[in-house]
């Protein structure tokens, strides 16, 4: 697991309960810490009938805690009561898995074991997982209680269906750690240099259908798009993401509008920026489709097949035409995959497009550009600035772009 600029150095209360969830809790300790988090664990008494503390101790690196009646509690924690040194500079204070009964507690404002008494004392944004075998979570007490918590500002993890541990299928399993890392950004970006701002994004190659099983389409993945978009999560920003991208995981945060071609992300494109601050063009739009698609599976017969094919609209340009209408969007980014003379195809690019900011790609190198994690690119502005990004993640990439996007929109 990579660093996550935004959770680097965040101190974040991880509170478990005794449910068997506990052992996604473990892995999600783990990730948090690798991706630069301080994390320290509370356990419920049920909590370490499950997991022995040792575990989470050794994937945080910190003491862990579960007694309120200990006088030293160790850590370098602000204070030496223990739940008042957990709670105090706290940046978020998440409760994975949360049981029904621990829910009940938090509901009432009971406060007779460490983890109650630390969500009393926290001021930072609480995030619940609630996590319950059985149809218990369907249960109206249960369903009180979460109601109670969210009217109070709580965020709620809603639970997944799946098989549970009881070998029964059913609504409340705990999500696995992507998504809860998914909510934690969401959380944690909220109020960001972005809030306010909606900010729509494309990833991914587009397809353009030859017959009812054949597409034409290109080596992207979309996965500098989503780097894109989940930076602008992280930067509290209102996220659309159109997406003809087809095996990435949903983000966390995002509203995801599924394309498939370049004719719809077109139309996506133009009704989303209506009211969008800022436009970052990261799909690999094909630029020619088949000019008829076929009813029927095009047979095999001749040596030859003919495959006329036309131009596919310009979407980039298209957004020009109405940004001059309306003002909106304010900001437009686009990207240039080039494989021969990066700079100057790309300058007359955004001057071409009218374009904020241009990302230009050479994809002539292995380790950039499609499909792979890593980047490298050059981003272009209009006042003739040129700034070179060296080989680093897309992730790392996403983050520049949403900050040169945050500094032109403020
Ligand atoms: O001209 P070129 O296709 O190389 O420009 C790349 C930029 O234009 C990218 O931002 C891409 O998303 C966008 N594009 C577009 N409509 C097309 C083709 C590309 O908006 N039909």
């Amino acid at each position: 697991m990579a660093e996550i600029a935004l959770l680097k150095d965040r101190r974040i209360i991880l509170a478990v309960c005794g449910s068997i969830a506990v052992y996604k809790a473990v892995d999600l300790a783990s990730k948090l810490t690798q991706a630069g988090a301080q994390v320290d664990v509370i356990m419920t008494e049920a909590a370490q009938r499950f997991v022995h503390p040792l575990t989470f101790q050794a994937v945080s690196g910190r003491p862990v805690y579960s007694d309120m009646w200990r006088a030293e509690i160790g850590g370098g924690l602000p204070s030496h009561i223990a739940h008042i040194g957990l709670a105090e500079g706290a940046d978020l204070l998440m409760v994975a898995p949360a049981t029904a009964n621990t829910l009940a507690k938090l509901a009432h404002g009971f406060a007779d074991d460490l983890l109650s008494v630390t969500v009393l004392a926290a001021g930072c944004p609480l995030l619940v997982a609630p996590a319950m075998d059985g149809g218990m979570i369907e249960h109206r007490a249960v369903q009180d209680n979460l109601d109670m918590l969210r009217q109070r500002g709580a965020h709620l993890i809603e639970p997944e269906t799946g098989r549970l541990a009881s070998g029964l299928t059913g609504g409340g399993r705990l999500p696995e750690t992507p998504t809860l890392i998914g909510h934690i950004r969401r959380i944690l970006g909220l109020g960001g240099e972005l809030s306010g701002h909606k900010l729509v994004v494309t990833a991914g190659g587009t397809r353009e259908a030859l017959d009812p099983v054949r597409y034409l389409s290109n080596r992207s993945t979309g996965k500098q798009g989503f780097a894109i978009a989940q930076a602008a999560i992280d930067a509290g920003a209102d996220v659309v993401l159109i997406s003809s991208a087809e095996v990435l995981p949903p983000l966390v945060g995002a509203t995801l509008v599924d394309v498939d071609s370049a004719q719809s992300m077109l139309e996506a494109v133009l009704a989303q920026v209506a009211d969008a601050s800022a436009l970052i063009m990261a799909a690999a739009v094909a630029d020619y489709r088949p000019r008829s698609v076929s009813q029927q599976k095009i047979k095999k017969a001749d040596e030859w097949l003919n495959l006329p094919l036309e131009r596919n609209p310009d979407i980039l340009m298209a957004v020009k035409a109405q940004r001059e209408k309306t003002g909106y969007p304010k900001i437009v980014v686009g990207f240039a995959a080039e494989s021969e003379n990066l700079l100057e195809n790309a300058s007359g690019k955004l001057q071409a497009k009218r374009l904020d900011l241009l990302v230009a790609n050479d994809i002539s190198a292995s380790d950039a550009g499609f499909a792979v994690d890593t980047n490298r690119v050059v981003v272009l502005d209009m006042d003739g600035g040129m700034h070179t990004i060296d080989l680093t993640s897309k992730a790392a990439i996403g983050d520049t772009i949403i900050k040169r996007v945050g500094g032109l929109l403020a």
